[in-house]
């Protein structure tokens, strides 16, 4: 038990403050929001649907609510964890009383919301921010690194209904000077994209897909990349932001070979050798730093041979997801050397953060990720301070549950610069 402060109004309507206990037993309300994603590799945890076709065609989740309120809550009380501590030990005790290896029974949505709220509460218990309580709670340095956005300013592929295959080109200001920089930077880039867009494909082709990104009438990656070349030059920042792709490949995996043309009614299928080339060249030309999911999850020898070459950071997200078996077997395959961290993906704070200390433990990077059907909760800027992953990816500079993250990134730079908090923004050096 701990006092907060509780907010009233007063009969001339300022608000005033009134400390006090209220109930000795209640400190707080500590929520979450669990969000979810178009392009769902195989390997992720079970995300509890309804199932229902008269209820939001299927996919109601009443089911995954009373298991939070009905099954995990007079369990978990039952314990009497504490929550300054124990984090670690609540999730693991979610896990066993799901009993499933993929939390098929509670379901990952449902565990997982829980886990958050949990975080949640154990930092307004110690009274400090949930980055610092993260960090702490997993051994990491609080001497912080403010992440380089990637925000991802064209959308294709599951995210938009335009031609194009790759699902996400983003933009990486990694020469910011600071972590508000990089959105002021990002921001500038987006709204140069726009006006580029809307001149070459008309105003109309500026509607944006599930990750705010504009979604152009374009068919070749090569056509996306040249737009953004345009943007960056025309807001001032050429050389200072970078290029990052994730064409979510398992998309359009079939048979063996890879459709570029899958959204459309023309096949337009290549070999994995053939997309590896294309790749390679896509390297050679443009400012890419970053490409994530280029071969599909179950390419094993693809990622293998590109990885054996690749000078970028190569992300592995379906092949992963988030799960330690999985970035274990990469490491034995030698397929690629970044984690995507997307928590739902495993559904549990404290097996995200293992996943995260594993990569690391290979020399490998960490990029935080959001999902495409998110929500305005933004407990992954906080995560992405806490464990020091220097990147993460958010969508673009538009739509509230992108921005919220970026703005909660700016509050904490922000507060740590206030309190004298030890910190730096990642900028070119976050590779390393
Ligand atoms: P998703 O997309 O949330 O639809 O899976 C994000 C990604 O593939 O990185
Ligand atoms: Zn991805």
């Amino acid at each position: 038990p701990f006092t907060i402060p509780q907010w009233t109004s007063t009969s001339e309507g300022a608000a005033t403050m009134i400390t006090g206990m209220i109930d000795p037993t209640i400190a707080g309300e500590f929520t979450a929001l669990v969000p979810s994603g178009a392009s769902v590799g195989d390997y992720e945890a079970h995300e509890l649907r309804d199932q229902d076709p008269k209820r939001y065609e299927g996919n109601g989740v009443l089911k995954a609510v009373h298991n939070v309120e009905n099954v995990i809550a007079p369990a978990l009380i039952k314990q009497h964890f504490d929550l300054r501590t124990d984090l670690a030990k609540i999730d693991e005790f979610l896990i066993k009383l799901d009993g499933t290896k993929n939390k098929n029974n509670l379901g990952a949505n449902a565990i997982l919301g829980v886990s958050m709220a949990c975080a949640r509460a154990g930092a307004a218990a110690r009274n400090v921010p949930l980055y610092e309580f993260l960090a702490r709670t997993a051994g990491y340095p609080t001497s912080y690194t403010m992440p380089v956005p990637f925000f991802n300013v064209i959308n294709g592929g599951r995210h938009s209904g335009n031609p194009v295959a790759f699902q996400e080109f983003m933009v990486a200001p990694v020469g910011a000077e600071s972590m508000s920089h990089a959105v002021q930077m990002g921001s500038e880039v987006y709204q140069a994209l726009k006006k580029i867009v809307s001149s070459k494909h008309g105003a109309s082709a500026c509607g944006i897909g599930d990750e705010g990104g504009f979604a152009p009438p374009i068919s070749h990656p090569t056509e996306a990349l040249g737009l953004l070349l345009g943007a960056i030059k025309n807001a001032g920042h050429e050389g200072k932001v970078k290029i990052g792709i994730d064409p979510a490949s398992s998309e359009f995996f079939k048979s063996g070979n890879y459709d570029l043309g899958f959204k459309t009614n023309q096949p337009h299928s290549l070999s994995p050798a053939e997309l590896q080339s294309l790749y390679s060249s896509l390297l050679g030309k443009y400012p890419i730093i970053l490409l994530e999911d280029p071969f599909a999850e179950d390419d094993w020898s693809s990622w293998t041979a590109f990885n054996k070459t690749c000078k970028v950071e190569l992300v592995g997200d379906d092949l992963l997801a988030t799960n330690v078996e999985r970035v274990e077997l990469a490491k034995s395959k030698e397929a690629c050397n970044s984690l995507l961290l997307k928590i739902n993906q495993i559904g549990s704070i404290t097996e995200a953060m293992e996943a995260a200390k594993k990569a690391y433990s290979y020399g490998w990077r960490v990029f935080v990720s959001h999902r495409s059907g998110e929500t305005i909760d933004d407990f992954i800027a906080d995560l992405t301070v806490a464990i020091g992953a220097g990147h993460l990816k958010s969508g673009s500079p538009c739509r509230g549950e992108r921005v919220a993250k970026y703005n909660r990134l700016m509050d904490i730079e922000d507060e740590l610069r206030a309190t004298g908090g030890s910190f730096k923004y990642a900028g070119p050096e976050f590779v390393k």
